[in-house]
């Protein structure tokens, strides 16, 4: 009822204007005087020194998250990373080696496939570490550890807040496994730690941009499909915000490696289709320029999501949305926000079932 959405016309918007304060909850008990310190990790320095590899189980959204810290945990913290898809761990016979930590993501801990990976797991001898919303659910039980994201309850079926709290956790573990590993300095470390507490503010910012994504949402109502594209953590954001916008617009969308393109989905642009590209890592910026002219020449419109300060973005793409200074690892955070804000717009303008999208379960405990 209206009562429990506190005003606003759907949960999923509420559980998006709720992202600052659950970002914040699920990092600031764990940062204590400079230092980060993840008591429920159960590994000491020693063990987090002889972990060899790690591999991250999950579906969805949470899959998605796993995908960004790949990026991470391998460029901050120089440990090789597997993402898996649960369902797909679980039936191929996985080669978990010595020293491979198992970490499971999910924001239900109910998903039976994320469950059975994690059984999986524990029985080829590997420590599994969960990363959990859901307090005492099967797989914070299961799992060896839990690290709890406090995103607290998460009603619509379309993750937001569930999904950055999972960010969160994931920097959090990085930033440890890092610092612990010697692989980024002190002053890193303490740059790091005041950007993430930075990030609450900076989320609420692009969430009060609001009216300008929906009116740019307005015009994509009858759009038959919609590309993402980003290479690197852009590339893993550019799958969330997919999967945000088909799951509740109904609107056929793909995420796409944008060094991709030109191996098929450049072949589906036409006239007018809307192709959103993320631009968050200095490193890949030029690369990026001339993937939005690719398809700009194909007749695309482009909006571009990229850091303050780029205003030369605005030659090369149609419309752009900014987000503000922060950590190269951090972006995401900050990026799926008017992506997120997109996607919920488009479905609200098409008047589709927001919360709750056909054919689709919050908690998916069947196989
Ligand atoms: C369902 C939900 C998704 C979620 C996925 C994994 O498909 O609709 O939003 O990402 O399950 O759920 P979990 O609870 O394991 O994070």
């Amino acid at each position: 009822n209206a009562a429990e959405k506190g005003g606003y016309e759907h949960f999923m918007l509420k559980e998006m204007y709720e992202q600052p304060k659950a970002i914040a909850d699920t990092f600031s008990p764990r940062i204590k005087d400079g230092r980060i310190e993840i008591e429920e990790l159960g590994m000491d320095d020693e063990a987090i020194r002889a972990v060899k590899k790690i591999v991250i189980v999950a579906c969805g959204s949470a899959y998605h998250t796993g995908m960004t810290s790949k990026y991470i945990f391998e460029g901050m913290a120089r440990i090789p990373v597997e993402v898996d898809l649960a369902s797909e761990f679980r039936y191929r016979d996985p080669i978990l080696t010595d020293g491979t930590l198992v970490i499971v993501i999910s924001q239900s801990g109910e998903t039976a496939d994320s469950l059975a990976a994690l059984r999986e797991a524990k029985e080829k001898g590997c420590k599994v570490l969960g990363i959990v919303n859901v307090v005492g659910s099967s797989i914070a039980r299961e799992a060896d550890n839990v690290m709890y994201t406090w995103a607290g309850p998460e009603i619509a079926v379309a993750t937001t807040k569930a999904y950055s709290c999972q960010l969160i956790a994931l920097y959090l573990l990085a930033m440890k496994f890092a610092h612990v590993r010697g692989t980024i300095s002190e002053g890193e470390l303490a740059e790091m730690i005041e950007d993430l507490k930075k990030l609450p503010a900076q989320v609420e910012m692009l969430l009060n941009n609001k009216d300008r994504i929906q009116k740019f949402a307005n015009r994509y109502l009858a759009a038959k499909s919609i590309f993402f594209i980003g290479r690197g953590i852009d590339y893993a954001i550019s799958m969330e915000g997919s999967l945000k916008l088909k799951e509740v617009s109904y609107i056929h969308s793909e995420a796409y490696a944008a060094g991709e393109l030109k191996h098929g989905t450049i072949s589906l642009i036409e006239d007018g289709t809307l192709v959103t590209a993320l631009l968050t890592q200095e490193n890949l910026y030029k690369k990026m320029i001339s993937n939005i002219e690719e398809v700009k020449t194909r007749g695309a419109f482009v909006m571009a999501v990229t850091n303050e300060g780029h205003s030369d973005v605005e030659k090369a793409a149609d419309y752009v949305v900014y987000i503000p200074k922060t950590n190269k690892y951090f972006t995401n955070s900050l990026a799926i926000i008017p992506l997120q804000l997109f996607g919920y717009y488009v479905a609200v303008g098409r008047g589709c079932d927001v919360d709750k999208p056909r054919n689709l379960a919050k908690s998916v405990t069947v196989e």
